[in-house]
């Protein structure tokens, strides 16, 4: 508990935190205080709201237990900026959280900063290792929050008359198009089955979900090459599941979500604005419900994978792809992306770079197209614990463990996911009437 880390360890980590509290920074760099205000939805935050509570974390769960003398910034912090946490301090309902128009943005910031200072001369200071292991967890949270700020400012953007734009500007750097855009009917990789481990493996960073490691026994399967690019199947009860049957009804769909039609031209609202769907036919659907994705795929004559079948078929392959270090910040074809596959972390246990070799016999192609980045792809696989699963201790413990009951796993990351963020043994996970995360489709069959 006690036992002290070594320097290099701290540095790299010092490094680390201070990119993703800059980058938290640079994201809502563009947004005005009032849109900083703005909760559209129930699952939704104001960006404020994440800028404090990403802080709050850090003051919480490392500052309060691990600096000697520290000062909280504001002891009402402690509980106004809590999101979940039932075992640490009392919370405001999350439908509230737009109504905390004081402390303003000026004060969240200065709160930021006090943490920032705070964290970093910890670190300065050969910190025990636990204080470490929770560090690493606070950077890998914030990531969850910025990717949430971006679906967030998506959902309020939308909802506003004016449909403002985030982000206009190139994405950089440009990629040239190869002439591997897949296209014609969908190809489908086979996968031999057999046992294999699942859950992560070797000692960098994980979330207790992705624990333990376990053995698990897969039936031969095949999975599609790329993620869907089309729609269809709104209109058949026979497709749905009886609650996603219900879910069309009680809200009206009849399209993915920020699909709209105007004169009978049909396009898609993104963080660039309003897109033609005529030029986004290539691009992944995105913004689907489990039942969405389940209907579709049964539309389609296939399934959803298992999350173990997909992370059977994504061990050891290069984290690359249109993540949000892509700039992207939609999804695009597979073939824009295809440059971009640079050098970078394997999602392997070893650590160790792997080469993407063909591994269908037949060869006709050898990528698994969109695995990482574009869109979370929903399995069919409920959220649970791993056979052996322990939450972390204390109140970090309800970090993911109390969400086990009524979720689906999604796997692979997003358009808006930093790259440093994503593996194969990542377990994302939302109820199944959720659309507001950049989700869509990759079909399997048995
Ligand atoms: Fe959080």
């Amino acid at each position: 508990m006690s036992t002290t880390t070594p320097p290099a360890a701290s540095t790299a980590l010092s490094e680390r935190f201070r990119s993703v509290r800059q980058r938290t920074l640079a994201l809502c760099q563009s947004l005005t205080p009032e849109d900083m205000m703005v909760q559209s939805t129930a699952e939704a935050s104001p960006a404020k709201w994440h800028l404090a509570h990403t802080s709050w974390f850090f003051e919480s769960f490392v500052l309060r237990e691990f600096q000697r003398g520290y000062k909280l910034f504001n002891p009402d912090f402690a509980w106004l900026f809590n999101s979940y946490y039932q075992t640490f301090a009392s919370f405001p309902e999350k439908r509230l959280r737009s109504s905390f128009s004081r402390p303003g943005v000026e004060e969240v910031l200065r709160f930021r900063t006090h943490v920032d200072e705070a964290v970093e001369a910890l670190l300065d200071g050969n910190p025990p290792a636990e204080a470490l292991e929770r560090i690493e967890l606070g950077v890998n949270h914030e990531e969850q929050h910025q990717e949430l700020i971006l679906t967030d400012i998506l959902s309020a953007f939308y909802v506003n008359p004016l449909r403002p734009v985030y982000r206009t500007e190139e994405a950089e750097p440009r990629v040239s198009k190869r002439d591997t855009e897949p296209s014609g009917p969908l190809r489908f990789l086979r996968f031999e089955g057999g046992m294999h481990e699942a859950g992560h493996a070797g000692d960098s960073f994980c979330f207790d979900n992705e624990l333990p490691r376990h053995r698990v026994w897969l039936a031969p399967y095949a999975l599609a090459e790329r993620l869907v690019m089309e729609d269809g199947g709104y209109r058949r009860p026979d497709l749905w599941l009886s609650d996603g049957w219900n879910a069309v009804q009680d809200h009206g769909w009849s399209a993915p979500l920020y699909w709209s039609s105007e004169s009978g031209e049909w396009s898609i609202f993104t963080l660039r604005g309003a897109q033609p769907l005529s030029r986004r036919k290539h691009a992944p659907v995105s913004h689907l419900s489990y039942y969405e994705a389940d209907a579709y795929a049964r539309w389609a004559g296939y399934r959803l994978p298992t999350e173990l079948e997909w992370e059977a078929a994504a061990e050891g392959r290069l984290i690359a792809g249109n993540l949000l270090d892509s700039g992207r910040l939609m999804p695009v074809p597979a073939s824009e992306m295809a440059d971009i596959d640079a050098p970078g972390p394997s999602s392997g246990s070893s650590g160790e770079r792997v080469a993407l070799l063909p591994e269908n016999p037949a060869g006709s192609f050898r990528h698994l197209w969109q695995l990482f980045g574009d869109c979370w792809q929903w399995t069919a696989s409920a959220y649970l614990g791993y056979p052996g699963f322990r939450p972390l201790p204390g109140s970090l413990g309800e970090y993911n463990g109390k969400f086990m009951s009524g979720q689906m796993v999604l796997r692979g990351g997003s358009c808006i996911t930093p790259r440093a963020h994503i593996r194969a043994s990542y377990r994302n996970f939302f109820t199944p009437d959720t659309r507001w995360q950049f989700s869509g489709i990759r079909l399997a069959s048995s």
